[in-house]
């Protein structure tokens, strides 16, 4: 890669700012799943191995008004943090001012510090002034003026242009460098959309065609086979003129739907079955069937011949990226057609297998077949921005070598 990383950087006594991705859900002042603050400790161990003083910076949550942000402290992170590095992290409950910057003139070297959430800037006196969020130009020169050098390990928040990521980095001209998850990241996302061992194969999912029309468009230029699941498959269906009864369809979006069928050819594959149900409830009733959804019946989750026809087009992949669930995953009665796939993931030993988004991620993670596969994206927003083929600005941030 032709940007700076981190073992680019001097880190022996330096102040060294990181913006990792601690986007984590919080529940009761208690952190739930840490996988990205685990998958930040790789950056930051060997920041303060290396003597390096870790002021770390993240977002936590979206904060509008006053009220939002006692629920979006990251005091409870901190203490995650502390746990998994085994060492104290000192938590600073301010994002700027004299507190902080005593706080930070206090620090030895291997010490870490983590900075209060970054969006609290978003709202000043009551008011929704977006500071951190709008990157706002002071705002980013006056956080790179507390540090000596700039790390950027979140790729979660990479398709954002805000102050924490891109208002330090272009403050710091050569002194920016990427983490080694940053790294990873685009090197697995990176490998599979553009130089993929073949056959490559797609699997999309999730509500809404909208959501992921670049990357459909994106990858039907270098995937083998794309597979659509979910909600969206029924956009794809009404375009197809089958019947599509209560299912979901965005309506504007039947006409591109119908450029990309025109386009992909036998390249799209979709469901042949669905488990339909009478009423968006985990307790409907249900039944499966083929083509045509009778009025009065929406489809909830692909059928069994759909995640074999699935299968089967992956069985002999070599490359796998798979985005958003088959079904609504978070209802029980939903999530076979989910996890059917995520299990089948886990047995393609000899391909490339990448997971990103939430609902997928938590499925693979579900069926303990996590470690099977190649990489975890750590990555939502930003994962599929890439997957759109666009420049990510806190990537595109980060110093060139
Ligand atoms: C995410 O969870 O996708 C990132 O942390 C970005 O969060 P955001 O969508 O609130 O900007």
């Amino acid at each position: 890669m032709a940007k700076l990383t981190v073992e680019d950087l001097p880190l022996e006594g330096k102040k060294v700012l990181m913006r990792v991705d601690f986007n984590v859900p919080i529940k009761d002042g208690v952190v739930g799943d840490d996988n990205r603050i685990v998958a930040a400790l790789p950056t930051i161990k060997y920041v303060i191995d290396h003597g390096g003083r870790a002021i770390l910076f993240s977002h936590l949550g979206r904060i509008k008004k006053e009220e939002d942000k006692p629920g979006l402290s990251l005091r409870p992170v901190a203490e995650r943090l502390s746990n998994l590095l085994n060492k104290p992290v000192t938590f600073v409950p301010v994002t700027e001012g004299k507190q902080l910057e005593d706080a930070i003139d206090n620090m030895k070297n291997g010490d870490v510090l983590l900075v209060q959430n970054t969006r609290y800037e978003d709202v000043k006196d009551g008011e929704y002034v977006k500071r951190e969020s709008g990157n706002d130009p002071e705002l980013g020169k006056y956080w790179a003026s507390l540090g000596d050098v700039f790390v950027n390990d979140a790729f979660g928040t990479a398709h954002r242009k805000h102050a924490s990521n891109v208002g330090i980095a272009t403050n710091m001209p050569g002194k920016a460098a990427a983490g080694y998850l940053m790294e990873k990241e685009i090197k697995f996302l990176g490998d599979a959309v553009d130089n993929p061992e073949r056959p490559f194969v797609a699997i999309l999912g999730g509500a809404k065609v909208s959501d992921k029309i670049g990357v459909i468009d994106n990858l039907l230029d270098k995937a083998d086979k794309i597979i659509i699941g979910g909600g969206m498959a029924y956009t794809f269906y009404a375009a197809k003129g089958i019947k599509v009864g209560n299912s979901l369809v965005e309506k504007d979006k039947i006409d591109v739907a119908k450029q990309i069928l025109d386009k992909a050819g036998d390249k799209l594959v979709l469901p042949i079955d669905n488990v339909v149900a009478d009423k968006f409830n985990n307790d409907a009733d249900t039944k499966i069937v083929e083509g045509d959804i009778d009025d009065g019946w929406m489809a909830l989750d692909i059928g069994p011949k759909s995640v074999e026809e699935f299968k089967n087009v992956l069985k002999d992949a070599k490359t796998v990226v798979w985005n958003g669930p088959m079904g609504v995953f978070e209802m029980p009665n939903f999530a076979k057609g989910t996890l059917e796939i995520g299990k089948f993931l886990g047995t393609l030993t000899d391909a490339t297998t990448i997971v990103g988004g939430g609902d997928s991620t938590a499925a693979v993670k579900e069926l303990g077949v996590a470690d099977k596969l190649t990489h975890i994206s750590t990555g939502g927003g930003a994962s599929l921005t890439y997957l759109e083929g666009n420049e990510l600005p806190g990537i595109a941030a980060i110093s060139d070598k």
